[in-house]
C-alpha cells in the first residue's frame, strides 16, 4: 500500500478530491494534512472518515518538523498541495498569512519531498522513481486579461494582489525544484471552481445565503469583471488525470470555458431562485442586487486556454453551466434554509 500527502483537504476543492481519489485508487493510503482553517470544515469527509485508508492530521505546512516527522513516517509516494489561504479580499487586509501559508508551506513540503525522494540532484531514490508532487494554483498568478485573449501555459506572470502574488511565488519554486534538484512536479493553474463545499464567504454562497435571507446581494464595481467558471468535480476529474498521466515538469492551464460577467452570474443564481424559491407577488430576488464599492486591484478578466491539458490528457470539463449550478444552488439552499 503506498501513501500520498493531500494538504488542505477539509477545504473546498481539496475535500471534493478525497472523495473521488479514496474511490477510484484502491492501492493508496491518503494522509489529508489541514490545519482546519476557518475555511475548512471536517465534515465534508465524513463519509471516509473510518476509513482504514485515510488518516486525518490536524497540522500546519509551515511547521518544518511536522511535515518532517509525517514524510518520515508515511514515506509519502506522492504529494498533491491544496492548502493555501485562498480569499483575495483577506489578502489585502491581512496579507501576512498569505505568505506563511502560500510560500513558505509550500517550500516546507518541497523541501521534505526533497529530501526523501532524492538521493542527490536528477536522482530519485529507489521506490520513488514515479513520485509525483503536483502544486494546485490558480489563473490569478496571471493578473488581468483585456476584453479578448486567453491565458496560456506562456503567458506571463503578472499578479495583482497579495493572493496572487503568494500563489505566483509558490509556482516558482516548485517549477524551481524542477529545474534545479529535478524533483518530479506538475503545476496547476485553474480558473474559479464553483459547487458544494465552498466557503460562506465567496461569491456564489453569499449570492444564495443573501437572496434567501432577503439580504443586499453586493456585487463589486460594476459587476461586468469577467470570470471563467468550472465545476470543481470536473477540475478534481483533470487532477486525477494529470495525478496517472500528467508530463513531469509540465505545468497546465485548466479552465471550463464558460464566461461570465459577476452580473450575469448573479442575475442566472437568482432567476433559477425565482423558480425555485419565489419570493411570491411575481417580484424577482433581483431586487436585493446592490453595487458596493470595487475591490482594490481588482482584475478585470480572467480566461483559460486549456488546449493543453486537452490535447495531452484527453480532459474536458463535463459538467454543463446549467446543471452544476443547479446542484450547486440545491446544495446551498439545503444548507442556508432554515
Ligand atoms: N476556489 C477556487 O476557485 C480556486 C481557483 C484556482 C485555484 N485555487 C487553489 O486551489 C487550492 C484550494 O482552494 P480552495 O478553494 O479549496 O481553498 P479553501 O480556502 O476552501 O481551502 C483551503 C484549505 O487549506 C487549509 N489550510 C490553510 N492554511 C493551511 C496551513 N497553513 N496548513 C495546513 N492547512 C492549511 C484550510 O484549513 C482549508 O481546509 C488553493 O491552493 C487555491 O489557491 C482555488
Amino acid at each position: 500500500m503506498k501513501n500520498i500527502l493531500i494538504t488542505g483537504g477539509c477545504g473546498f476543492i481539496g475535500s471534493h478530491f478525497i472523495l473521488k481519489f479514496l474511490k477510484v485508487n484502491k492501492d493508496y493510503h491518503l494522509v489529508n494534512l489541514d490545519n482546519l482553517t476557518y475555511a475548512s470544515n471536517i465534515k465534508y469527509l465524513d463519509e471516509v472518515k473510518d476509513s482504514p485508508k485515510y488518516t486525518f492530521v490536524q497540522g500546519d505546512i509551515v511547521d518544518f518538523e511536522l511535515l518532517k516527522d509525517l514524510f518520515l513516517k508515511y514515506q509519502f509516494d506522492s504529494v498533491v498541495h491544496f492548502a493555501a489561504e485562498s480569499h483575495v479580499d483577506n489578502s489585502i487586509h491581512s496579507p501576512a498569512d498569505f505568505i506563511n501559508t502560500n510560500i513558505l508551506g509550500t517550500f516546507n513540503l518541497l523541501e521534505n519531498a526533497k529530501n526523501l525522494w532524492l538521493n542527490e540532484k536528477f536522482e530519485l531514490r529507489e521506490g520513488f522513481k514515479k513520485s509525483k508532487f503536483i502544486h494546485i494554483s490558480t489563473d490569478e498568478v496571471y493578473g488581468s486579461l483585456g476584453a479578448t485573449g486567453l491565458f496560456n501555459e506562456q503567458s506571463s506572470y503578472l499578479p495583482n494582489s497579495p493572493y496572487s502574488a503568494s500563489k505566483a511565488s509558490s509556482d516558482l519554486l516548485v517549477r524551481s525544484y524542477f529545474h534545479t534538484y529535478g524533483l518530479n512536479i506538475n503545476i496547476t493553474n485553474c480558473s474559479n471552481n464553483y459547487g458544494p463545499h465552498q466557503h460562506n464567504e465567496k461569491l456564489i454562497p453569499t449570492i444564495i445565503r443573501n437572496a434567501i435571507a432577503q439580504k443586499p446581494i453586493p456585487i463589486y464595481g460594476d459587476g461586468l469583471n469577467v470570470r471563467d467558471w468550472l465545476y470543481v468535480e470536473d477540475h478534481c476529474e483533470a487532477i486525477l488525470q494529470l495525478f496517472n498521466k500528467g508530463k513531469i515538469g509540465e505545468k497546465y492551464n485548466i479552465g471550463g470555458n464558460f464566461e461570465l460577467t459577476n452580473l450575469e452570474m448573479v442575475n442566472i443564481i437568482l432567476e433559477k431562485l425565482d423558480s425555485i424559491l419565489p419570493l411570491g407577488n411575481n417580484e424577482s430576488y433581483k431586487k436585493y442586487i446592490v453595487f458596493v464599492k470595487d475591490r482594490a486591484g481588482h482584475d478585470r478578466r480572467y480566461a483559460i486556454d486549456s488546449s493543453k491539458i486537452k490535447k495531452e490528457l484527453q480532459w474536458s470539463a463535463k459538467t454543463s453551466f446549467d446543471s452544476g449550478i443547479e446542484k450547486t444552488i440545491h446544495y446551498y439552499i439545503s444548507l442556508y434554509k432554515r
